[in-house]
């Protein structure tokens, strides 16, 4: 596929937009700044101007192309621009930021007849992330049913991105998949950040003790450019494992006593469902902090 990547050259980005590249898609990434990967092409946008996101969408990605007899277009959009949390902007630089980008992507791309859009929500929509204090999920695995009522500006722009391409995929019938991702740990993090979540578990509460390989979020991503016909839906995006030593019946006796669990979970099953992936998208993840160091 022809593919318009955003955000290629951040954290997540720059792992993800490499990984379709090497399944053998063409990879146009529109970013602030160039990643410099030989096989993606770079293109600079700044998302936040409608004018900009039209054009970039609209033309060429590369010079090879002026080859071709006809103009090509775009068969799918990977929309993982943004800013990426709190604390990085202000409040109203993130938000301002990340609904704009997320309105005109879907824009440009839905009118352009792009027909299969993929877009980077977040774990933060559940409201436990960035909660002043402590949130505690109100059942447990948490899965997409789970209400989205964040108090935060980031997670609060993400809500409304899930909304906007709600609306979009209304509007225009496009295939519109949102991922809430869990927090991405990329291959060297393991080594770097793991042994002390290990040590002290309590330091993964915000994130429901989860996380997200870079190599399985490009799994994840390719899976739902290959499937086709689901209309609107968001997934749930982490590993299915803990990102801490301690099973998950320990870690709910100690964090969640009093939250309800649905149903019986695996012994070191992931507090972030990833099952409706799983059962919709045959989601697998492949890659665990377990293959780089001791449990
Ligand atoms: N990193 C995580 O743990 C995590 C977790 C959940 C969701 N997400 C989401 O995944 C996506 C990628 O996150 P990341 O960690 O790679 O973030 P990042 O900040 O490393 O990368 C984001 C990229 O977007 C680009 N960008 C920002 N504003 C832009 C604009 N106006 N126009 C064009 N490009 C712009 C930046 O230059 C950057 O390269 C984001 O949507 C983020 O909200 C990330």
């Amino acid at each position: 596929m022809r593919i318009f990547f955003t955000g290629g050259s951040g954290k997540a980005g720059k792992h993800v937009a490499p990984y379709l590249a090497a399944q053998g898609h063409q990879v146009t990434n529109a970013d602030l700044v160039p990643l410099g990967h030989p096989g993606v092409a770079d293109l600079r946008v700044d998302l936040t101007d409608a004018g900009e996101t039209y054009s970039a969408l609209a033309g060429l990605a590369t010079f090879e192309e002026l080859d071709l007899p006809e103009k090509p277009s775009y068969d799918a959009v990977v929309h993982f621009a943004a800013v990426p949390a709190i604390l990085l902007r202000s409040d109203a630089t993130t938000y301002l930021t990340n609904v704009l980008s997320t309105y005109h992507v879907l824009e440009a791309a839905t009118r352009l007849g792009v027909r299969k859009i993929v877009f980077a929500s977040s774990e933060t929509t559940y409201g436990i992330c960035f909660a002043q204090g402590e949130r505690r999920p109100l059942y447990l695995p948490v899965d997409e049913e789970h209400p989205t009522v964040p108090e935060d500006s980031y997670a609060m722009s993400k809500v409304a991105g899930e909304v906007t391409a709600r609306s979009f995929h209304a509007r225009t019938g496009a295939d519109i998949y949102g991922l809430r991702i869990n927090n991405v740990i990329e291959p060297h993090e393991y080594a770097e950040l793991f042994p002390p979540f290990l040590a002290d578990p309590s330091l993964r509460r915000r994130n429901l003790f989860a996380y997200i390989d870079t190599r399985d979020l490009g799994q994840m991503v390719q899976r739902c450019l290959e499937t086709d016909g689901l209309g609107y839906e968001v997934f749930n995006v982490a590993n299915a494992d803990m990102s801490v030593a301690a099973t998950t019946g320990e870690i709910r006796d100690r964090f969640y006593d009093d939250v309800p669990v649905r149903r019986e979970m695996g012994r070191d099953e992931t507090f972030y469902a990833i099952d409706k992936a799983r059962d919709l998208l045959g989601f697998a993840p492949q890659h665990s902090w377990r293959d780089v160091l001791p449990a």
